[in-house]
C-alpha cells in the first residue's frame, strides 16, 4: 500500500516528503481553506504542492455542473504533470470524469460511500476512487466494512484502465492497518495520523533501553 498525505499544508508536505516514503498528496476545498489561502492563490498553491511531491497530487474542482468541472479540471491538470483532478461522485461529476479521462487527465473520484458509486466511477474512467472511512463511521456506519466491499467489488472487474482505491478520511493507524490488510492500494493519511503510524510504545521503550545500555558500554 502506498502512503499519500491528506493535507494542503506546505510545511506538513515538506516534512513528510523528507521522511522518504511519501507517494502522493490529496487536498480538498476544506483542507485548502484551513491553510488560510485565498481563491486567487489556489492554483499557485497546488502548483507548489506538485513541485514538492514526487507523485500524484489531487486538487478538487468546486464547479457543480459538468461543463464547469471539465473547464476547471483542464485548468488544474495543466498546472503540472503530476496533477490529478478530484471530482465528487454525482451525475455531473461522472459526466465530467468521462470527458476528462478520455482526454488523458487522471481523475480521483471522491466522497465515495458505496459499491455502486465506486463501480460507476471506475466505468466513467476514474483513475483513483476515494471511499471515506471516518465520515462513514461518524454516522454510525461501518467505514472499514464499506471500504472492504468496495475493494472487493472493484478488483472483480477489468475497467480497461488502471484503477487504484484510495482509503480516505483516515483517522487512525488502525484504519491504515485494516485498509492494507484488505488490499486498498493507497491510504491518504492526515499529518497527525501519519505520525501515529510511525510511533509504537515498544519502539520507544526499546530505544530507551538501547540508549541506557550503550551508556554502560561507554
Ligand atoms: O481525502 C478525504 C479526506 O480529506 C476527508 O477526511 O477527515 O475530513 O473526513 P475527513
Amino acid at each position: 500500500m502506498k502512503f499519500f498525505l491528506d493535507t494542503a499544508d506546505l510545511s506538513e508536505i515538506e516534512e513528510v516528503a523528507s521522511w522518504g516514503a511519501l507517494a502522493g498528496v490529496t487536498t480538498n476545498p476544506s483542507l485548502y481553506a484551513r491553510t488560510g489561502g485565498k481563491l486567487e492563490d489556489f492554483e499557485g498553491h497546488l502548483k507548489k504542492i506538485c513541485d514538492l511531491v514526487d507523485g500524484p497530487v489531487s486538487g478538487e474542482v468546486t464547479a457543480e455542473d459538468r461543463d464547469g468541472m471539465v473547464e476547471q479540471g483542464r485548468k488544474l491538470a495543466a498546472l503540472a504533470d503530476n496533477m490529478v483532478v478530484k471530482i465528487p461522485v454525482c451525475v455531473e461529476g461522472l459526466a465530467a470524469t468521462r470527458t476528462l479521462s478520455s482526454e488523458g487527465i487522471d481523475v480521483n473520484m471522491t466522497l465515495v460511500f458505496s459499491v455502486p458509486q465506486a463501480l460507476l466511477a471506475a466505468r466513467a474512467g476514474a483513475r483513483y476512487i476515494s471511499p471515506f472511512i471516518g465520515r462513514f463511521d461518524d454516522i454510525a456506519e461501518d467505514g472499514l466494512g464499506q471500504l472492504e466491499d468496495i475493494v472487493t467489488a472493484v478488483k472483480n472487474y477489468d475497467f480497461g484502465h488502471e484503477v487504484e482505491i484510495i482509503a480516505a478520511s483516515v483517522r487512525s493507524a488502525n484504519h491504515v492497518t485494516q485498509a492494507a490488510l484488505m488490499g486498498a492500494d493507497i491510504a491518504t493519511v492526515p499529518y497527525a495520523a501519519m505520525k501515529k503510524c510511525i510511533k509504537h510504545p515498544l519502539t520507544d521503550q526499546g530505544l530507551a533501553k538501547f540508549k541506557a545500555d550503550w551508556e554502560k558500554v561507554k
